[in-house]
């Protein structure tokens, strides 16, 4: 692999360093996913559907912090897992503007159910708004309010999770639902790389942080399956033993 600068002779230890490929570039710490290839696999995707293309422009055009939608490949993936699973009960824990919670969606088994949980008003109400706009009006169930309040008081068995809200709070959201879901049950928990700052020698930012250690506390679990996909900031998927 040719990555031209190197951000150190010494890679973190987690990595093999007998493995010279696995040597860090500041160009991979900027950009984890060649720009090329994203637009490659997203045009050998399935386009998006009309309403989320709607929420993807609007949200891009609208909110300052458009980058934390999870976007077309993302979005298309959690389609899948959600398909594949069949949930009856799926808790998204960060709804923003509605995008993944639609996605997740259209996996519902006959009688299913999704929450959605938001923190911020203005969030909340585009979110509503979109979902009205859906076929999934009355099977999405959106809660405003912080998470760590909320997620207690539903009394639910979880066929799959989705944490995708502040860092800090991972570790604590997964403490929260992992009880409440059913056994073989899934959850998954995005920004792992948090923009490939996980993989610096000194790590500063606290959300950065705050991923670390949750990746750590998840890696040491022996009650989980869990594999790290490596799409977009990375996804965290776990499958409760
Ligand atoms: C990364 S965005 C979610 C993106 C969304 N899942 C998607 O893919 O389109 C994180 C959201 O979590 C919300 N959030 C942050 N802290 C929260 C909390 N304690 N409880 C509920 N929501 C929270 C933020 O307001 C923000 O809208």
């Amino acid at each position: 692999m040719d990555c031209g600068l190197f951000l150190k002779r010494q890679p973190r230890q987690f990595l093999d360093c007998s493995r010279p490929e696995l040597y860090l570039c500041k160009k991979l710490i900027m950009d984890l996913i060649n720009p090329l290839v994203q637009q490659y696999a997203e045009a050998f995707s399935t386009p998006e559907d009309d309403l989320l293309r709607e929420i993807n422009l609007f949200t891009a055009k609208n909110h300052p912090e458009y980058q934390m939608l999870s976007g077309h490949l993302q979005g298309k993936l959690l389609e899948m897992v959600s398909r594949m699973i069949m949930p009856r009960r799926i808790l998204e824990i960060g709804t923003f503007t509605g995008y993944s919670a639609l996605c997740l969606a259209k996996g519902l088994t006959a009688g299913g159910q999704l929450h959605t949980i938001e923190l911020r008003e203005n969030d909340a109400a585009i979110a509503q708004g979109f979902f009205n706009r859906s076929s999934f009006s009355n099977r999405i169930i959106l809660h405003i309010g912080n998470a760590l309040n909320i997620v207690a008081g539903l009394n639910e068995t979880w066929d799959l999770v989705f944490i995708d809200a502040d860092k800090g709070s991972y570790i604590e959201y997964f403490k929260l639902v992992l009880p409440k879901v059913r056994q073989n049950g899934f959850i998954l928990a995005d920004n792992i790389f948090f923009h490939g700052q996980v993989l610096a020698d000194e790590v500063k930012g606290k959300n950065a942080q705050a991923i670390i250690g949750f990746n750590e506390f998840i890696r040491a679990r022996n009650d989980i399956d869990k594999m790290i996909l490596t799409l977009r900031d990375g996804l965290y998927l776990m499958r409760k033993l």
